[in-house]
């Protein structure tokens, strides 16, 4: 039974990542930093989301974690959209919140007809078409689905290529975590 993000404790959340970590790891990919999605999950946690949108399935990792922060509340809507099937990919089952999984090219304007239904999100990962075109078609697209005020990521910020030179473009109040790949968000 969920409750509202007021009686809901976010530490407690925070404390049980390491737990989550290593059991991400063990039933699927996670092709994250551990140090950069930490810094994201809890900034991400601490805004106490109720929708979330997500470009870039893959195996879940990412999404396993919203589906761990989104659990406790109620009337939260996680939503991810993939080219390839997730649910052939995605042990859905030992997701706390089911995600509504869209399966489909995201810069298909019949996948964001689907996306819309679902709006506004409080936060918005961008992981999927990583070229600088699709990293561009993605932030145009579904960055106004986005709360004013709330939070869009970018992976792989860090990297020599396309997501760097967008989002060294992109204007506004810009975080960064670079370790490895890089973490990037903007407050809408
Ligand atoms: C880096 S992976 C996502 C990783 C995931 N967010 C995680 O950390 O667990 C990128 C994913 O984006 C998907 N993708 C690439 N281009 C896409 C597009 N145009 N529309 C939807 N998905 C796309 C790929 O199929 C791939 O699964």
């Amino acid at each position: 039974m969920g409750v509202s993000w007021r009686e809901a404790k976010v530490s407690d959340k925070k404390y049980l990542f390491e737990e989550w970590w290593e059991q991400c790891k063990r039933t699927r990919t996670m092709p994250q930093h551990l140090a950069e999605f930490r810094w994201l999950f809890d900034k991400v946690a601490y805004a106490e989301p109720l929708r979330i949108l997500e470009i870039g399935t893959e195996k879940g990792g990412t999404l396993f974690f919203w589906s761990q922060l989104l659990c406790v509340v109620e009337d939260s809507v996680l939503v991810s959209v993939d080219l390839g099937d997730p649910h052939t990919i995605l042990d859905l089952e030992s997701f706390p919140k089911q995600p509504i999984v869209i399966h489909g090219n995201s810069h298909d304007p019949k996948v964001l007809a689907q996306v819309v239904k679902y709006q506004p999100f409080d936060f918005l990962l961008i992981d999927g078409d990583h070229s600088y075109a699709g990293v561009k078609a993605d932030y145009k697209d579904y960055s106004p689905l986005v709360k004013p005020g709330g939070l869009i990521a970018f992976h792989d910020i860090g990297l020599v290529g396309s997501v760097r030179r967008f989002w060294r473009q992109l204007r506004g109040n810009k975080q960064e975590m670079c370790k490895l790949m890089g973490m990037g968000l903007i407050t809408k």
